[in-house]
């Protein structure tokens, strides 16, 4: 069975040769909503929900990376599972607070924040700024002073190299993230002297789209030997250990889903060490995964708009593309460029027999959602669904480029239809003329 098909025998269903999302026919939803748009299953995200709790011992907490997928319907489900929120921006903190959540759930993490950033998570009492660099760490100080309240801060450590068990990701080379794992020694001789400041613990993130259990708990194994050595300078545990993110789910054919019983095997053996380790009593540990949690709950579903030939290769252009979903186009730092799953939606029993290229509407060639990919021939007016695409699809896609509206976004769950995020107008896209409106003041007249 290739691919496309266990994926979708795994987290759907067909009727008729057509997809549903839970019971919910995704034709049925593309024509009363209309193309092109977003479709999440509700019982998909409880079934990975499930499946991480399950696998973590239960001392461990989630708080969910809000850059996975930001629309609030998403953040308000975490919530109500008790996550707390992983933000990166200000604009995402405002999010999470607009969300409902207790600011004291908040870690804000991410290289360069700026002063009014700092200034914002401050004021509002979130629960942990992720300081990134000691000209960070001396804003966080600065404004804490100047307001008269205590700022709370973890260090987020870049581990050395030979942590990393010969896979070098976002950690273990040279990184805008963290401070070196190397200076941490000089970074607590500051750290520990300053008053306005209260030192919670460390942060460590390598990288994302891992698959490999090993190579998590290596991490997890790495963090905890960190948090024991600054507990032992500090003079007392650390309160936060945060593991970050970066559990993969599969894309590509040749990749299989992370192997959660060999997760929670590994996890259980570190937590009995911790257990007995008093440098490590009260210490809270925590994950802030992404993409392991929305990721496969979310189709981008397109229309065919025009099918042509060109010098023997056949098109399907369809009515989305890269500007809506950048990662399945190939062009957000792929090495190499690898069709994400697609299927016609309503051709689901047709057998597959041609060889098409899915191209998008924008006048570039990097428009291509998928190449060189077999699908049963397609008319106008056939559905094309990519999956996977629940996390970092619309967040992490130029939804400007060539001034489309941007798609809606549509939640299913248990047999109803919810639109959480409507379609953009030409309207939003509405700014600042160059030229004064006739009739008004024109800058700098008297
Ligand atoms: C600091 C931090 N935490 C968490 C995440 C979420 O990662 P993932 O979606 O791979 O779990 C990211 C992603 O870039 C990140 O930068």
């Amino acid at each position: 069975m290739d691919h496309v098909t266990k994926l979708i025998e795994r987290n759907f269903s067909t009727a008729h040769g057509e997809l549903r999302v839970g019971t919910v026919s995704a034709i049925d939803v593309a024509a009363d909503f209309e193309t092109p748009l977003y479709v999440y299953g509700h019982e998909l995200l409880e079934r990975k929900w499930r499946a991480l709790r399950a696998a973590l011992p239960e001392e461990f907490a989630i708080s969910f990376s809000v850059k996975a997928n930001p629309t609030l319907a998403f953040l308000q489900y975490f919530l109500s599972k008790g996550c707390g929120l992983e933000v990166a921006s200000g604009g995402e903190m405002h999010r999470a607070l607009e969300s409902g959540c207790d600011p004291l759930k908040i870690v804000f993490a991410g290289p360069g924040k700026t002063e009014s950033e700092l200034e914002f998570a401050i004021a509002s009492r979130v629960g942990e700024i992720h300081v990134e660099s000691l000209l960070e760490f001396e804003r966080v100080a600065a404004i804490s002073k100047r307001r008269g309240v205590t700022g709370r801060v973890a260090l987020r450590i870049n581990p050395c190299e030979s942590s990393q068990g010969g896979a070098l990701r976002m950690g273990g080379k040279s990184a805008p993230f963290g401070l070196d794992e190397e200076c941490l020694d000089d970074a607590l001789n500051r750290v520990l002297t300053e008053d306005s400041v209260e030192f919670q613990g460390i942060h460590l993130y390598i990288g994302t789209q891992i698959l490999d259990a090993d190579l998590l708990l290596g991490q997890y194994r790495h963090g905890l030997e960190l948090a024991r050595r600054v507990a032992t300078r500090v003079g007392h545990p650390l309160q936060t250990l945060n593991f970050g993110g970066g559990l993969g789910i599969p894309y590509f054919e040749h990749e299989s889903e992370l192997d959660m019983a060999a997760l929670t095997r590994g996890l259980l053996q570190l937590m009995e060490e911790a257990r007995s380790d008093r440098r490590l009593q009260g210490t809270s540990f925590m994950l802030e995964p992404g993409r392991f949690l929305v990721g496969e709950a979310g189709i981008y579903i397109v229309r065919v708009n025009d099918i042509k030939v060109s010098r023997g290769k056949k098109f399907l252009v369809v009515d989305g593309g890269m500007h809506h979903h950048l990662a399945a186009s190939g062009n957000l730092g792929q090495v190499i460029r690898r069709n994400y799953p697609v299927a016609v939606l309503n051709k689901l029993d047709s057998p597959d027999t041609e060889v098409v290229d899915v191209v998008g509407p924008l006048c570039t060639p990097l428009d291509a959602l998928a190449r060189d990919v077999v699908l049963p021939r397609a008319e106008v007016g056939d559905l094309v669904g990519v999956f996977q695409s629940g996390a970092y699809a619309r967040s992490a896609s130029p939804l400007e480029f060539l001034s489309h509206p941007s798609p809606p976004e549509v939640w299913v769950e248990d047999g109803r239809v919810r639109l959480i995020r409507q379609r953009g107008t030409l309207q939003d896209m509405t700014e600042v003329s160059r030229d004064p409106a006739p009739g008004s003041r024109a800058d700098g007249d008297s």
